[in-house]
């Protein structure tokens, strides 16, 4: 039923973008329509209604937390995904990490989790975005773990002078600019300790590197440089790494050779 009706829409929405070649609209909609409806049968219905249940039975985070998430949604500020930010938390008690490296701070929900989850952990977090630095410094005052916590104003390419005199570091969180994944893993690496780990977020972007055509010329591109990144890491020498597919896609890297 499902398909039937997804399939209607297409051709609607195909049929109409036919007879009015200016519809610049529907030409950027079909493959963003497409790509969510496309194959879409009962087995993804069953993996959302999973997802979804998943979800559901994570416990809710604090009042400031959760005021953060509400921010986000509501000015469109991306932090990362419940299901992907847990299975990363996870990772980081297990590891029993102390030193963390954050790049791509945003409001600092996810600096603010790992010190939530991890009493014993120091987390540098880099920014950018002069704005939104600001924002994660009030909230992170208004939280009891400022002490845990030190941000970095600067492009993460331009910062590594300031980041190196809190090296090393356990784990190292690469969740900025997509495109620049290489750069910041070849940069910051230099700072893992041996048996850290590096864990990076948006490596499936939206499922999108699994899609043979897309469209629109930006997130192609931006794809294809996702793409790139996940083969490079996967073939690295000097590490093993896994792709989760939890949240938005969470690769996890740990150097070869060491003893752990
Ligand atoms: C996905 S958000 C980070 C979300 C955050 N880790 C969380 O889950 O709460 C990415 C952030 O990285 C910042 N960013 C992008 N490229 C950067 C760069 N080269 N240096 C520093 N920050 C960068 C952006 O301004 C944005 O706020």
């Amino acid at each position: 039923m499902l398909k039937i009706t997804v399939n209607a829409i297409f051709s609607c929405l195909k049929s109409i973008m036919d007879r009015d070649n200016k519809s610049i609209l529907l030409r950027e909609l079909l493959p963003i329509v497409q790509f969510l409806f496309k194959d879409r049968g009962e087995g993804s219905l069953l993996n959302e209604k999973l997802h979804s249940y998943i979800d559901g039975l994570i416990s809710e985070r604090n009042p400031l937390l959760t005021e953060m998430e509400n921010y986000a949604s509501v000015h469109n500020v991306p932090i990362m995904e419940l299901s992907g930010i847990e299975t990363m938390l996870q990772l980081l008690r297990i590891h029993r990490t102390e030193r963390i490296l954050e790049v791509g701070t945003a409001i600092g929900y996810s600096a603010l989790r790992m010190a939530d989850a991890l009493p014993k952990a120091h987390i540098v977090t880099i920014e950018r975005d002069v704005e939104r630095l600001q924002l994660a410094e009030e909230f992170i005052q208004r939280s009891e773990h400022r002490n845990q916590i030190t941000l970095i104003q600067g492009d993460a390419l331009e910062v590594e002078d300031a980041v190196k005199e809190h090296a090393s570091f356990d784990a190292i969180f690469i969740d900025a600019a997509k495109g620049q994944y290489k750069k910041f893993f070849e940069i910051y690496s230099k700072y893992l300790s041996d048996d850290g780990m590096i864990i990076t977020d948006n490596v499936l972007f939206k499922g999108l590197v699994a899609e043979p055509e897309i469209e629109t010329k930006r997130i192609r591109n931006l794809v294809k440089k996702i793409d790139e990144f996940n083969h490079w890491l996967m073939s690295h020498p000097g590490y093993h790494s896994v792709i989760l597919p939890v949240g938005d896609g969470v690769a996890i890297s740990k150097r070869r050779g060491e003893s752990i």
